[in-house]
C-alpha cells in the first residue's frame, strides 16, 4: 500500500487546505481554493504519462518535443469532485470528462448510484477520478468498480482530504490504483465524516449549507 498512496506534503497544498478546512472561508474562495490544489495535485499525478516523440520547428532550429500519447478521462464523482474539473482541464484540454453520480446514504452511509455516463473509449484512456473526500472509501470504491465494469483500467484516484479509513479500504478493493491524497487526516467521527476535515465538501462548494 505504501507505494499506492501518495500524500502530497506540499507547503502550498498544505496552506490552501488549511484555509480550505476554516469554517469561515466562503463559497466563492472555496471553489477558487479546491482548484487551486487540484492544479498542483495534477502536476503529481500526472508525472508519469506517456509520452511520444514528434518534430518541432522552433524559429530557431529543428528538434524534437515530447507530447503526451496517452488519452486522458477525467471522472469526478458528483457533486463534489465538479469543483475539481477545470484545473484538471486547464492541465490537459484534449481529456474527455465523464461523470457518476454518487451521495452518501445518511442513516447507512453507503454511497447510492444516479448517474453514470463515461467516454466510449475509456478503455483505452488514463483514468483520474476526482472527489475531494475520501471518508469511508465507499464512494470512491464503487465508483472505481463502475468504471472497471465499463472497461477502464488505468485508474488513479486524486482526492484533496483522506480518511486513513477510506485510503485502506479503497486499496484493498483496488490495488492497481494510486491515490494522490493532498493530506490524509486522523479520523471518522460516528456521523462518518473526516475529523478534523472540512465539513460537507458539496454543501462548502455549491453554497447548499
Ligand atoms: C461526499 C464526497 C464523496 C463522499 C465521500 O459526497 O464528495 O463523494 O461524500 O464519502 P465516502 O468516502 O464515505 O463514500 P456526498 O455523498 O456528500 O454527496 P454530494 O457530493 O452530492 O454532497
Ligand atoms: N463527505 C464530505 O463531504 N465530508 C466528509 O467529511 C465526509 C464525506
Amino acid at each position: 500500500m505504501d507505494n499506492q498512496v501518495h500524500e502530497m506534503h506540499h507547503p502550498l497544498i498544505m496552506h490552501k487546505i488549511s484555509i480550505l478546512r476554516d469554517k469561515e472561508t466562503t463559497t466563492r474562495d472555496f471553489r477558487e481554493l479546491v482548484y487551486e490544489i487540484a492544479l498542483l495535485m495534477g502536476y503529481e499525478a500526472t508525472r508519469d504519462l506517456e509520452t511520444v516523440e514528434r518534430p518541432v520547428e522552433t524559429p530557431i532550429t529543428q528538434t524534437t518535443g515530447k507530447f503526451i500519447s496517452k488519452q486522458v478521462a477525467l471522472v469526478p464523482i458528483l457533486r463534489a469532485g465538479l469543483g475539481m474539473v477545470d484545473a484538471l482541464m486547464s492541465l490537459i484540454p484534449a481529456a474527455k470528462v465523464g461523470h457518476i453520480g454518487l451521495y452518501r446514504d445518511h442513516d447507512t452511509h453507503e454511497p447510492v448510484e444516479y448517474y453514470c455516463k463515461l467516454p466510449s473509449d475509456i478503455s483505452e484512456r488514463q483514468i483520474l477520478v476526482l472527489d475531494p473526500m475520501l471518508a469511508t472509501g465507499g464512494s470512491a470504491a464503487a465508483a472505481i468498480d463502475f468504471i472497471k465494469k465499463r472497461g477502464g483500467k488505468k485508474i488513479k484516484l486524486m482526492c484533496i482530504i483522506a480518511a486513513p479509513e477510506g485510503v485502506k479500504a479503497v486499496a484493498e478493493a483496488h490495488p492497481d490504483v494510486e491515490i494522490f491524497c493532498g493530506t490524509i487526516d486522523e479520523k471518522l467521527n460516528e456521523n462518518c465524516y473526516i475529523v478534523p476535515g472540512l465539513g460537507d465538501a458539496g454543501d462548502r462548494l455549491f453554497g447548499t449549507l
